[in-house]
């Protein structure tokens, strides 16, 4: 059965049942909007700014005019938070509802704005690691963009799935960029590498905090491109997102990393982030 808890639409709370989009949306047709992924932990929003940075920066990408301020932004999502929870909002932005189906954008469509906050259920593998497969990346040239038009990493998780893993690891001219739905860091002798932003990845906020907490914490760190035959060999390797937060790898294509546990730097590491995502609180 449905949860029916209150979310937002275009100006208003209401029931999750009661919230409907017409079929000319353009998310619906399309896949034509982006998405925000945001935790909040104990009813702080987690990043909120950097999140909202992202999705200027997505809104861009894609030529569709922000439809509030960030201070607006705030306003609209703290009613749906509850501070007795993990949570995430989710938010989705579509270029509207046109009067008829034409790729070219419609003029003067109001966006469809759609929110709703959800618990975040800790993620199984987080102690114990996880099983991750290598797949050639066939998405798209605006990985940088988090762009609602997921079909290409929902058939790369989806594979994964099929073999009994948690996560697929795509591959470009070479090199592993990131993973279906995640960043990805490895630990190649001593030093903790995670590939540069570029169009290849989408900029995970999670990714940044890790990146920061490593240097205030004199663990070695480098944004660098990865050979897959290099990741073959890593000491550790690391799935990364804002709701799994940093799931250590430990099986890659049938293979263990490394003696096939998590590793030394992944449980400092999530030691580290862990306080720190409470020294925000
Ligand atoms: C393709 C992709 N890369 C990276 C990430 C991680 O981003 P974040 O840490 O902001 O959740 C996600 C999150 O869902 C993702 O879908």
């Amino acid at each position: 059965m449905m949860e029916n808890k209150t979310v937002y639409l275009n100006g208003q709370y209401l029931p999750l049942n009661e919230a409907k989009v017409s079929v000319l949306d353009r998310g619906f047709l399309f896949g034509d909007g982006v998405y925000e992924v945001i935790p909040s932990y104990s009813g702080h929003l987690f990043h909120f700014q950097d999140h909202l940075q992202r999705l200027e920066n997505s809104l861009a990408g894609i030529r569709l005019e922000n439809p509030h301020s960030r201070e607006q932004w705030l306003d609209i999502l703290t009613p749906l938070l509850d501070a007795r929870f993990d949570q995430y909002i989710y938010l989705q932005i579509t270029r509207g509802v046109a009067a008829k189906r034409d790729h070219g954008f419609p003029g003067n469509t109001p966006a469809t704005v759609f929110a709703m906050c959800s618990a975040i259920v800790p993620f199984a593998g987080l102690a114990t690691g996880v099983k991750a497969i290598s797949l050639d990346d066939s998405r798209w040239q605006f990985c940088n963009v988090k762009a609602i038009t997921l079909l290409g990493n929902i058939l790369h998780r989806q594979e994964a799935i099929d073999q009994g893993c948690a996560e697929a690891l795509l591959v470009k001219d070479g090199y592993v960029v990131e993973g279906a739905a995640s960043n990805v860091f490895a630990v190649i002798d001593g030093v903790l590498l995670t590939p540069p932003k570029s169009n290849d990845i989408l900029p995970g906020i999670t990714r940044d905090v890790i990146l920061d907490i490593a240097r205030n914490n004199n663990i070695l760190c480098h944004e660098e491109s990865i050979p897959f035959t290099v990741l073959q060999t890593a000491d550790e390797i690391w799935v990364t997102s804002s709701t799994r937060e940093i799931i250590p790898v430990v099986e890659l294509d049938s293979k263990p990393v490394a003696d096939g546990k998590p590793g030394p730097v992944w449980h400092a590491m999530n030691q580290l982030f862990q306080a720190y995502k409470h020294t925000l609180l």
